[in-house]
């Protein structure tokens, strides 16, 4: 069967990832290509590390890029420093930690998890206690749960930990970019993100930075494969990484000076990924997150203002995404599916405790902007009227406007 080109429908992407990318992000993809170990691909490679340095706010030397999705990020994490039976600590607060756990027993670690109810963030004392008592050789931890739109606060984590000497993980994808981050300043040892959330690109490569402490823990199980193995390549003093192609010690080689080679390059997510660190540092990274924190209180005020009430402690929201309690009544899937057939705006259903209860709206990247929120709310009141509920006319576009001034 002959397939034509495929040609998209035009969309705004208002859910809580991907959104609809920078048009730059697209513009640097569509860039030729150039051969692994091209002079201009080394350039380019140092230069995505330097950039991202700025991004994650780190001095690094390990930070780079993994191939594959944000989840490639969070496995290569885990399954570089866990090796079986170590300890691992998981404060979970939405889908995401779950995601840690699972990932964190397929590298048969001993897993050790605290809970507290969707909406909620963790005490800062509350993980003391549980590393005090646990011990953990990584306390990993997610920054924002898009599941819950919920964010804990990390600032205090490193000195929760205390002297324990416990590794720090934390899972940035949801909100790199588009609320304060700062691994140096908050002693977080590893971090691993994405581009499609509030760094306004495609999903397909997860940027990572790694502390010297934690760059020795891994170098210590790198086993470099046998066709490519030189003299000093000895086997490793600890258990070698279970996965390859998400090894650590061996992608630190192939980013470092030695080149080595390990996968071939995914050259066209290494343009959309510096693309997409020079729109952020080119904005300036105050400056990104003030407008995500301008853009997100507008579409609360919006939502809120249409009769929508939010969901979870919003003390802790995250700025670039809200969730709404979908009012008695509303058919929650048929009014998504009537916003994308009518306006072509996509907002996110929800998952586990929350699915059919709660939709998701987010205002990250390229889409925390003033037409794309004020679009979002004018429509949602149509389909909600649609639906049978009595919004206020024009409230919550008029409510937005008053967040602008
Ligand atoms: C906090 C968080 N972590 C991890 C992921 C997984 O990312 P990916 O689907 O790119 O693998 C997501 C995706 O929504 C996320 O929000």
């Amino acid at each position: 069967m002959m397939t034509g080109p495929f040609a998209p429908p035009p969309r705004l992407l208002m859910g809580p990832g991907p959104i609809t990318a920078d048009p730059r992000v697209l513009r640097a993809m569509s860039a030729q290509l150039i051969g692994q170990y091209d002079p201009a691909m080394t350039e380019c490679m140092n230069e995505v590390m330097a950039l991202y340095r700025a991004v994650f706010r780190s001095a690094n030397e390990q930070t780079f890029l993994v191939d594959g999705t944000s989840r490639a990020g969070i496995e290569a994490a885990l399954v570089s420093l866990l090796e079986p039976g170590d300890r691992v600590l998981v404060p979970v607060f939405g889908r995401f930690g779950h995601l840690l756990v699972e990932i964190a027993r397929r590298c048969g670690a001993d897993v050790h998890v605290i809970d507290v109810e969707w909406g909620r963030v963790f005490e800062p004392e509350q993980i003391a206690a549980a590393v005090r008592s646990v011990r953990p050789k990584v306390l990993a931890v997610v920054h924002g749960d898009t599941a819950t739109t919920m964010a804990q606060p990390l600032a205090d984590l490193a000195s929760a930990v205390g002297d324990s000497d416990a590794l720090l993980y934390c899972d940035a994808t949801a909100t790199l970019g588009g609320n304060d981050f700062a691994t140096d300043g908050w002693g977080i040892d590893v971090v691993s993100a994405g581009l499609q959330k509030c760094l306004g690109g495609p999903s397909g490569s997860a940027p990572i930075t790694i502390s010297p402490r934690a760059a020795e823990v891994i170098t210590a199980r790198r086993r470099i494969e046998a066709g490519l193995r030189d003299i000093g390549d000895d086997e490793p003093a600890r258990p070698p990484i279970a996965s390859n192609y998400l090894d650590l010690a061996q992608i630190m080689e192939y980013w470092g000076p030695r080149r080595l080679n390990h996968h071939t390059e995914a050259t066209s997510m290494l343009y959309a990924a510096r693309e997409c660190a020079r729109l952020l540092l080119d904005e300036g990274l105050d400056a990104a997150v003030a407008r995500h924190a301008l853009h997100g209180r507008a579409m609360v005020a919006g939502v809120q203002a249409l009769g929508l009430q939010v969901f979870g402690d919003q003390r802790h929201r995250m700025a670039n995404v809200v969730a709404v309690h979908i009012p008695d009544g509303v058919p929650g899937e048929q009014a998504r599916a009537a916003l994308l057939a009518d306006f072509g705006i996509e907002i996110g259903t929800s998952f586990g405790p929350l699915h059919g209860r709660v939709w998701r709206i987010g205002t990250m990247g390229y889409n925390a902007r003033h037409d794309a929120v004020l679009m979002t709310l004018a429509a949602l009141e149509q389909v909600l009227r649609a639906y049978g509920t009595n919004p206020l006319p024009g409230g919550g576009v008029a409510a937005a406007k008053e967040v602008y001034g």
